[in-house]
């Protein structure tokens, strides 16, 4: 994969942060897009802009089979049928449906709900809201010194009291990759259903949802080339037929009387309103983008950048590395600190350079906890970076500790 070729379709990389050339290296928050997906995005709102799944008229037709196309698409890629696939606005509001629609109807007192205490806020609160209303109680599968969860621990934890297994597929903070198959079958065994937040690992390595065998799989458009406020949540079609919606309102019903309504048939039934439609076509044209460079390709070249990131950082005097320091079993991030600089300063001083790091909670603060620290710095790569985006991020950071002596 050549990614110099591959950073020319993507304009926003050319330019100046604070006079230097802009390093983008926070792609873990948000990925930028490339022409293909902005040029598809302008023609959708100049040539076919129409709402979907309502009108005769030429426009509307239009859109309705742009936007069921991307579905088919994503539905191809995760390996899924299309009509467990849920367009949504965020990972979070993923999340959110499985745990308001699922949990709040399935959950009892006493029952358990097992996280892991690496889990994203977005994993973590929208269970907490479940238990609240339902009497159920969240207990965390832990993370051991490597960054790896426990995997003696989680078995442990397992009973028949465990209704709800809901693991990140990577974590946006170490890079960890967690064995879903295999947790998965263990869950199964005592009739739990798996929840896996997909988020940061459906953009960096191919996801086959059936191989996977979780139950609920959800994840996001902006951090996988297309625009923000589509996200997707894919259901296990048997669960998500037994399943009370998320939200009323048009298009989710069959018939309404004033005081009951027939629902429609899933997806429909949890896609209430008018639905993220150009964002939709946008996603549809990331994924051509995504499979035309390749997955094998995607995830040799993240592996190769972060190995090497890995090796310059290590070289740095007086830094901790959090998460497995072999790139061959993480994603494409390293989470970071140096001696006792704060991330925020080393953040803002970088920035300074036109190096773009993520500095901050990352919005796992149970694992900030378990790891000693209130915040890291975070370097994650995508398709367009290269070893001298690693050696800038490096520079930056030597000058950086000058300064704080
Ligand atoms: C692991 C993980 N889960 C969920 C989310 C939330 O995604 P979204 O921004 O689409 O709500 C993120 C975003 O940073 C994430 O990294």
């Amino acid at each position: 994969m050549d990614a110099e070729a591959i950073r020319k379709d993507f304009p926003v990389l050319f330019q100046q942060v604070n006079g230097y050339p802009l390093v983008y290296l926070d792609n873990g928050a948000t990925s930028h897009r490339p022409l293909a997906v902005i040029d598809e995005v302008k023609r959708f709102e100049e040539e076919d802009n129409s709402n979907v799944h309502r009108s005769v008229h030429t426009l509307g037709q239009r859109a309705t089979v742009l936007f069921e196309e991307a579905r088919t698409k994503l539905a191809t890629l995760l390996n899924a049928p299309s009509n467990g696939l849920i367009f949504t606005k965020s990972a979070t509001e993923s999340l959110n449906l499985v745990a308001y629609a699922w949990g709040r109807h399935h959950l009892t007192a006493g029952d358990e709900v097992l996280i892991t205490e690496m889990e994203h806020h977005s994993n973590i609160v929208s269970w907490q809201l479940a238990c609240k209303d339902t009497g159920a109680i969240i207990r965390a599968i832990p993370v051991d010194e490597n960054g790896i969860l426990d995997q003696a621990a989680y078995e442990k934890l397992l009973s028949n009291k465990t209704k709800v297994v809901a693991v990140t597929h990577v974590s946006n903070v170490l890079g960890t990759i967690n064995p879903i198959a295999e947790m998965a079958a263990k869950a199964h065994e005592v009739g739990a259903i798996v929840v896996c937040d997909g988020a940061q690992a459906v953009p960096h390595m191919a996801v086959d949802v059936k191989a996977l065998d979780c139950d609920f799989y959800a994840g996001t458009g902006h951090k996988m080339c297309a625009p923000t406020g589509i996200g997707f949540l894919w259901g296990r079609p048997s669960i998500l037929e037994n399943m009370e919606p998320f939200h009323g309102g048009g298009d989710m019903i069959l018939d309404v009387w004033i005081d009951h309504s027939t629902y429609n048939d899933i997806p429909y039934k949890f896609e209430a309103g008018t639905p993220p439609i150009s964002q939709a076509v946008g996603l549809g044209a990331a994924i051509d983008y995504l499979n035309h460079i390749g997955w094998d390709a995607i995830r040799e070249h993240e592996v190769e950048i972060t190995r090497y990131a890995l090796d310059r950082l290590a070289a740095l005097p007086d830094i901790t590395v959090y998460g497995p320091k072999d790139a061959e079993i993480k994603a494409g991030l390293v989470s970071f600190n140096i001696g006792d600089i704060h991330p925020h300063d080393v953040g803002t001083i970088l920035d300074g350079k036109g190096v773009a790091i993520r500095a901050g909670h990352h919005c796992a603060k149970p694992l900030m906890r378990k790891l000693g620290v209130g915040a890291t710095n975070r370097a994650s790569f995508y398709i367009y970076n290269t070893h001298s985006d690693v050696d800038a991020l490096v520079d930056a950071l030597e000058s950086c500790r000058e300064m704080f002596g």
